[in-house]
């Protein structure tokens, strides 16, 4: 069991609980999304509607001068989240 906690915070993800849990995409997502709430399964959201929130969350981050999460990670969780969305 592999727990990640981005920022020192109080978040606390089992990566178990995701699509492949071993997959680069898996680890890039959870390091880049657990920092303000629990990541969101990956099937609960089309492709399309990944876009959009990924999109919302730079911003968010941006608010909190947090540093953007980099273009290779972004690919990754890309990939990973296109990969497992809901699908419609
Ligand atoms: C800087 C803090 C922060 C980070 C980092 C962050 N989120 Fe969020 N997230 C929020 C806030 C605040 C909300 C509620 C407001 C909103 O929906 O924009 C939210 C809401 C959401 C929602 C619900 C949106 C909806 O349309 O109902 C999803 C899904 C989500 N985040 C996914 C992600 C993903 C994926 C990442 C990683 C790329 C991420 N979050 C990283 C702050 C963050």
């Amino acid at each position: 069991m592999l727990l990640l906690s981005a920022c020192g915070g109080d978040i606390k993800v089992d990566i178990e609980n995701y699509p492949q849990p071993d997959s680069k995409g898996a680890i890039a997502y959870i390091e880049s999304c657990s920092s303000c709430h629990v990541p969101p399964q990956p099937a609960l959201y089309s492709t399309h509607e990944w876009d959009v929130i990924v999109t919302r969350m730079q911003q968010r981050r941006m608010e909190k001068r947090m540093p953007m999460v980099t273009n290779d990670k972004l690919e990754l969780m890309m990939d990973y989240l296109q990969r497992h969305a809901r699908q419609a």
